[in-house]
C-alpha cells in the first residue's frame, strides 16, 4: 500500500507537511517553517515542505560525507541490484506518483505516466551499463622517448558527494537521472528537489531509500533556493553539482561553485528552420508537439520557428488545421486534454502574457491564442517576432512559438549561432545530407533532422552549449561525468 509505504515522509495532516530526510530520519525543520505546494490546476493546496536550516545542511552534509568511502566500496553489483529494486518499486508505484505529479505540477495524466515509466527504465538502464564500463591499463612506451617501464592503471571513480538539483518540470525524471548515475558510480546524494514538483521528489526519495541505500548516502533537503540555495551549492563538502533549470540560476551556481565538476543542463530557446524542400504535414506535426507538450515547459521545446515567409504561410495553414485534433487544452485531469494544461503557476503565467504582450507593443502579431485564465495560457502563435522581441530574447517557459521570417538560410544561421543558449535545433528537409551539412554549422548541443527536439532516447548524449549547459548527459555519459579517472602509474625498474 503507498500509504504504508511512504508513511514517514509525511505528517498525514491536510494538508500535509512533508519531511526532509537526513539519511536516518524523515523529519520536519528545526526552523519550524515550511513553504507551500500549490496546485497549478486549482490552485488547492498539495501539502508543504519544509525550508531546512543551515545547521541541518550541515548535518545532512556530514553524514553524506561520512557514509560515501563505505558505499563506493561496496561490490558494484551490490549497488547495482540496489539501483534495480528502486525501478521495480517505481513500477509498483506507477498509478500512485502518477496521480500525484498530476496534481502537483498539472501535467496530463498521459505525460506524467510516460514520465514515471521513463524513469523506471533509465534507471534500469543506468544499473545495466554501470556494469559494463571498463578501465583501461596504458603503456609507457607508446609515447616517444619512453621504454616500456611504466603502466598506468586507470579505474573510474567516485566524486565524493554530490548535489543534485532538479527541476519542476520532470521532479522524478530529473531527480533520478542524476541521483541514480551517482550512486551506481559510488557517490553519495544530497537531492534537493524543486518546490513545486518537490513532493513527488522526496517520494522518489523515499523509493531509493527503500530499495536498499544505506544510511546517509542519499538525502534530501528542501527549501527555496533563494533562502538555502547559496549555501548549499557553496557548501564545501560538495564534491559535483548536477543541475537541471534555467540558465540564469545555472549561471548564478556555477559562479559560486569553482573548480568543481559541473553537470548542466540548463535553458533551451530551441529554434527549427523549415527548408524549401521540406515535408511540411511532417514538419507541422513536430512543431506542435515541440512547442506544447506539457505546455511548453520542456527545456527541448521548440520556440521559434525560422523559415521564409512563403514556406510560413503553408505550415500556418496546416498548423491551423492540425491543431484541433492535435491539441485539447484544458484540465490534465480529463483523459481528453493534450498537451496543454495550466503552466506551473498564475505567477508563470502572468508573466508568459507579459512576454507576449510586450511582443506584440513591438511589432509581433498574435495568429492563434494570446490570451491567459488564471495559470491558463491558450496554445499561442506568433508571427513578425524578430530576435530582439523579449518572447524569444529569453526562454518563454509556456505554450508559444514565434515564427521568425529570414530571406535566406545563412541568415537563419546566424540567428541561432548569435543566441546566448544552445541545446537543440531541428532542421526540416528532405535532402538528409543538406539537414547534415547544415545541421553542422550550428552552435547547438545536438542538431535533429525531420524531428523536433528532445532528450530521448535517454541513452543518446544531451548536452548544452553556451548559455545552455555544461557537460554531456546520456546514460554511459551521465555515469562518466558521475565519476572522475584515476590512473595509479607503477614504475617497472628495467
Ligand atoms: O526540460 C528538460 C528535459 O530534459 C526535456 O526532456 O525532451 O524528454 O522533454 P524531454
Amino acid at each position: 500500500m503507498p500509504a504504508e509505504f511512504f508513511d514517514p515522509i509525511s505528517d498525514h495532516k491536510t494538508p500535509p507537511t512533508y519531511f526532509f530526510f537526513d539519511g536516518t530520519s524523515w523529519k520536519g525543520s528545526e526552523s519550524g517553517k515550511t513553504v507551500p505546494v500549490v496546485s497549478p490546476i486549482d490552485g488547492s493546496p498539495v501539502g508543504n515542505l519544509p525550508v531546512v536550516t543551515t545547521n541541518e545542511i550541515d548535518q545532512v552534509m556530514a553524514s553524506a560525507t561520512a557514509a560515501q568511502p563505505a558505499w563506493e566500496a561496496t561490490a558494484l553489483n551490490k549497488r547495482v541490484s540496489v539501483i534495480h529494486l528502486a525501478a521495480d518499486w517505481i513500477r509498483q508505484y506507477q498509478e500512485y506518483l502518477t496521480n500525484l505529479m498530476v496534481r502537483e505540477i498539472g501535467k496530463s495524466a498521459e505525460e506524467a505516466k510516460s514520465e514515471i515509466v521513463r524513469t523506471a527504465d533509465l534507471i534500469d538502464y543506468f544499473a545495466d551499463e554501470a556494469e559494463a564500463l571498463r578501465g583501461e591499463t596504458i603503456d609507457s612506451d607508446n609515447f616517444p622517448g619512453y621504454e616500456k617501464g611504466k603502466i598506468a592503471i586507470v579505474e573510474r571513480v567516485a566524486h565524493g558527494v554530490v548535489l543534485a538539483i532538479a527541476p519542476f518540470n520532470y521532479p522524478v525524471n530529473l531527480s533520478a537521472s542524476k541521483i541514480a548515475p551517482a550512486l551506481l558510480m559510488g557517490n553519495s546524494v544530497v537531492v534537493k528537489p524543486p518546490t513545486m514538483g518537490g513532493i513527488s521528489g522526496l517520494h522518489l526519495v523515499r523509493i531509493f531509500e527503500k530499495a536498499g541505500v544505506p544510511p546517509g548516502v542519499i538525502t534530501a533537503v528542501t527549501g527555496t533556493g533563494d533562502v538555502i540555495g547559496d549555501y548549499l551549492v557553496r557548501h564545501p563538502k560538495i564534491s559535483m553539482v548536477a543541475f537541471t533549470g534555467s540558465s540564469d540560476t545555472g549561471l548564478a551556481i556555477a559562479g559560486k561553485s569553482p573548480m568543481k565538476p559541473l553537470l548542466f543542463e540548463c535553458g533551451g530557446n530551441n529554434p527549427v528552420v523549415v527548408m524549401p524542400d521540406a515535408d511540411i504535414a511532417l514538419a507541422s506535426r513536430e512543431i506542435i508537439k515541440g512547442a506544447f507538450a506539457y505546455s511548453g515547459q520542456r527545456c527541448t521545446g521548440i520556440k521559434y520557428v525560422l523559415t521564409t515567409p512563403a514556406i510560413r504561410e503553408q505550415l500556418l495553414s496546416q498548423i491551423v488545421k492540425l491543431m484541433p485534433e492535435m491539441v485539447k487544452a484544458g484540465d490534465p485531469r480529463s483523459p481528453d486534454t493534450k498537451m496543454v494544461g495550466p503552466v506551473i503557476s498564475e505567477q508563470a503565467a502572468v508573466h508568459v502574457e507579459e512576454v507576449i504582450q510586450e511582443s506584440v507593443k513591438n511589432g509581433a502579431t498574435v495568429v492563434m491564442g494570446g490570451k491567459r485564465e488564471k495559470a491558463m495560457i491558450e496554445p499561442t502563435i506568433l508571427t513578425g517576432v524578430i530576435p530582439t522581441m523579449p518572447v524569444i530574447a529569453k526562454e518563454t517557459f509556456g505554450p508559444v512559438v514565434s515564427f521568425v521570417d529570414v530571406q535566406s538560410f545563412d541568415e537563419a544561421v546566424t540567428i541561432i549561432n548569435q543566441s546566448s543558449y544552445g541545446l537543440q535545433a531541428s532542421v526540416f528537409t528532405k535532402d538528409e545530407g543538406t539537414g547534415i551539412v547544415f545541421g553542422s554549422k550550428l552552435h547547438v548541443g545536438s542538431v535533429q533532422i525531420n524531428g523536433s527536439p528532445q532528450r530521448g532516447p535517454d541513452h543518446f548524449p544531451f548536452l548544452g552549449v553556451k548559455h545552455s549547459g555544461v557537460g554531456v548527459q546520456g546514460v554511459r555519459y551521465s555515469l562518466e561525468a558521475m565519476s572522475r579517472i584515476r590512473p595509479i602509474v607503477l614504475n617497472k625498474p628495467q
